[in-house]
């Protein structure tokens, strides 16, 4: 009888965890390599934030706290949600995790039975299939393409669905093209899926506050109301207030599936870290001004590698409407070998190229889903960033 368990077969740890681990590893052996595959802000957590988590320790609010989150956090989710979304979410439809990752796994983990499909576009969040398939349900995956900017279309979700389908997982915008969806694509979406009524979605909206270009972003709940009452809207602090490390995510929906995602969590991590709840407090009611500048200082740096990439021979870059993430196509450099004699034949022998040639280390887009493309965080600074495109210029002109 084998020790470990059966599932654990069907996943792999994360592949963008271990590109920025080996990163980390080459720098620390003394290489230097510049990494773009964290996906993290290089900014830190607000000043505010930090104290509030601060005065929270102080306050002695260290002990357990509700399993779902603290009152204060709840009504300020709520809150935000109000505000930003146009959604009502009471306390009981809400519930707080250590962290979206943590939140999509309960919402997972509550539903998903054997055999049950869920529909995945790509290229897609790396943890989305890995999750369904600990589940036991099969992902189906739909993939996009470069020319109708990496979205789905509503005839691809059609074909997608059957009667086995019970969740669409829609991230917008996206983890890695940075691709979003405006309000007439998510209506276009919607449209397929008020008549699926089988068919629940995940509304992934973590980047939400990360958009460029007067984009306005909307969600699936919000576009479509009669969607409401089977759609799950998960959001949190991580990206948009730089606070990755301090483990907080949320989601609102119906009180069913909530309670049924709290059940699990009261068995596993019971609740966020009080202190960091207390921090999220603060980030969601307290000032947003500092969003702006960093927006800004985000879109300088896409500007600047999609500009620095596209005169590459041999690669394409999109310029996404949102998050920090460049999805560039190599579809140029497949077939062709490396100095030492080595055909690059996916992505993967192109990021290894990368990495061993000139110490970039960006994300192979097998890992995605939909090659032959590579992802690029460009959450890092603009000095790294020139580098980091002038090597990968060198890297890529010495392919023959
Ligand atoms: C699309 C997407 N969803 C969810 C998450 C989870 O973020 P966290 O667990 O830090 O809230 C991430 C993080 O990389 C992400 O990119």
């Amino acid at each position: 009888m084998a020790f470990l368990a059966e599932r654990l077969g069907r996943i792999k740890p994360s592949p963008t965890i271990a590109v920025t681990t080996r990163a980390r590893e080459l720098r620390a052996a003394g290489h230097d390599v510049i990494g773009l595959g964290a996906g993290e802000p290089d900014f830190d957590t607000p000043d505010p934030v930090k104290e509030a988590a601060i005065a929270a320790i102080r306050a002695g609010q260290t002990k357990y706290t509700a399993v779902g989150g603290t009152p204060e956090l709840k009504a300020a989710i709520a809150a935000k949600f109000k505000r930003d979304n146009g959604l009502d979410y009471a306390p009981k439809q809400i519930i707080v995790g250590a962290g979206g990752k943590q939140v999509l796994f309960n919402a997972i983990l509550a539903t998903v039975e054997d055999g049950d499909q869920v529909i995945v576009p790509a290229p897609y969040w790396v943890s989305y299939p890995d999750m369904v398939l600990l589940a036991g349900g099969e992902p189906v995956v739909v993939e996009t393409s470069e020319d109708n900017g990496f979205r789905m279309r509503p005839e691809d979700l059609e074909r997608a669905i059957t009667p086995r389908t019970k969740w669409l997982i829609l991230n917008s915008p996206s983890n890695p093209s940075g691709a979003a969806y405006s309000r007439d694509e998510l209506k276009a979406l919607a449209e397929v899926l008020v008549r699926r009524r089988h068919v629940w979605v995940m509304a992934d909206d973590m980047y939400e506050k990360i958009v460029y270009d007067n984009f306005v972003f909307t969600t699936l709940a919000e576009v479509e109301p009669g969607l409401y009452e089977r759609t799950l809207t998960v959001n949190g602090v991580s990206k948009a207030y730089a606070m990755t490390g301090w483990r907080i995510g949320y989601a609102g929906g119906p009180e069913a599936l909530i309670q049924a995602m709290d059940s699990i969590q009261s068995q596993s991590t019971t609740n966020a870290a009080s202190i960091s709840q207390a921090a999220a407090v603060e980030a969601l009611n307290g000032d947003q001004d500092f969003i702006k500048p960093r927006n800004a200082a985000f879109k300088k740096r896409r500007d600047m590698v999609v500009r620095r990439l596209n005169e590459v021979p041999g690669l394409t870059c999109r310029t996404p409407e949102g998050a920090f993430y460049v999805y560039p196509s190599c579809a140029g450099v497949i077939g062709k070998t490396t100095p030492e004699g080595k055909t690059i034949a996916t992505s993967e022998d192109y990021a290894t190229h990368l990495l061993e040639s000139v110490g970039v280390a960006v994300v192979h887009g097998t890992a995605f889903g939909l090659d032959p493309y590579f992802r690029i965080s460009y959450a890092t600074s603009d000095a790294a960033l020139e580098e980091a495109c002038t090597r990968i210029r060198r890297a890529t002109a010495a392919l023959n």
